[in-house]
């Protein structure tokens, strides 16, 4: 768009969008299949300047496993595109390449460690989780202000268990939010197994989402003294306690044998407690069950104002 100020015409480029991602954005991409989602964001941008797409195959490899790659490639570098092979997401901080750069998001489009064996095998499980533990602990050092960790995920099956959320905590990151994962919201690109015999295949989608994450509170004080960060932190109660919230949305005025069924939802709730970093586990619970308490009659106030304004508006 042009504008006119103080008589000299101005080039003024307004940020283009596409879908959660901005020409504006320092972008990283891990873990790219052929290319072809990196690219269809350069093409809705008409700029791939603040992208930096990685794959962890060499170059030669990328080519050889992707029909399309080859083209996709040229067509990001002509669009300006920083371009990367044998890129680990689970060391990348170290790169040279990477080390002095920070980024408004860093996406990796369905995480997944190879054809190792069953889906829904332990070990198999075990080796993913690694992978995707792995990636959050490097990407997490790598955020600008307000930046924002993406990963699309399959959300049925064995690749729930994953538990992706959890992994991310462990690297003081929070779940901003979690988004149905829609393919033609990115006109060209093409999701790709990757690996095995036909990694030029695509992989039977689903019902997918893209899970959003930032740095949590936490994450500003590594060291800060155990107990601290749950205080008064309602996003974490959130997190710990999802079953038990879920539960109360799923059976409000439901019959419920709630003596039976609330403390096992806040048994989840320890649980997760326990996963977490850092973290006396008994004594944040505790913590955290207050904290709880007070959303309550927070909850109870806000309610009990509200029909008081409906009896006497
Ligand atoms: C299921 S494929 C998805 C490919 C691509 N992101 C897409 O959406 O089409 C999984 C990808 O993860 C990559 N990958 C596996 N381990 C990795 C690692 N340690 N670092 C970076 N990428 C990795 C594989 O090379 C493969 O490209």
């Amino acid at each position: 768009m042009a504008d006119i100020a103080y008589g000299r015409q101005i080039a003024i480029n307004e940020a283009k969008w596409a879908n959660h991602y901005s020409s504006d954005h320092q972008i990283l991409l891990v873990g790219e299949g052929d290319f072809s989602f990196s690219l269809s964001l350069a093409m809705v941008f008409g700029s791939a300047q603040n992208i930096v797409a990685t794959s962890l195959d060499s170059y030669d490899l990328v080519i050889k496993k992707y029909k399309r790659a080859k083209t996709n490639l040229e067509m990001l570098y002509g669009y300006g595109a920083q371009l990367l092979h044998g890129v680990d997401a689970t060391r990348m901080k170290h790169y040279t390449d990477l080390q002095m750069r920070k980024f408004d998001r860093v996406i990796y489009n369905f995480p997944h460690a190879g054809f190792l064996g069953k889906e829904d095998n332990q070990q198999v499980i075990k080796k993913h989780r690694s992978l995707v533990s792995g990636f959050f602990e490097n990407a997490s050092r790598m955020l600008r202000p307000g930046g924002e960790i993406h990963v699309s995920h399959k959300t049925t099956g064995p690749f729930k268990t994953w538990n992706i959320e959890d992994l991310a905590w462990k690297s003081s990151l929070a779940l901003l939010e979690c988004v149905e994962f829609n393919i033609a919201d990115y006109p060209g690109y093409n999701n790709k197994r990757g690996d095995g015999s036909r990694p030029d295949q695509p992989f039977h989608l689903g019902k997918c989402a893209t899970f959003k994450f930032v740095l949590s509170k936490k994450s500003n004080n590594r060291q800060q003294t155990p107990g601290n960060w749950v205080l008064n932190n309602n996003r974490t109660c959130f997190w710990i306690f999802r079953e038990y919230l879920d539960h109360a949305v799923s059976t409000f005025g439901k019959a419920d044998d709630l003596f039976y069924s609330v403390p096992i939802m806040l048994g989840f709730g320890f649980e997760r407690c326990k996963t977490v970093n850092h973290v006396n586990p008994l004594h944040d619970y505790v913590n955290l069950v207050k904290e709880l308490r007070n959303m309550s009659n927070r909850r109870i106030s806000y309610l009990e104002n509200f029909l008081r304004e409906i009896d006497h508006p």
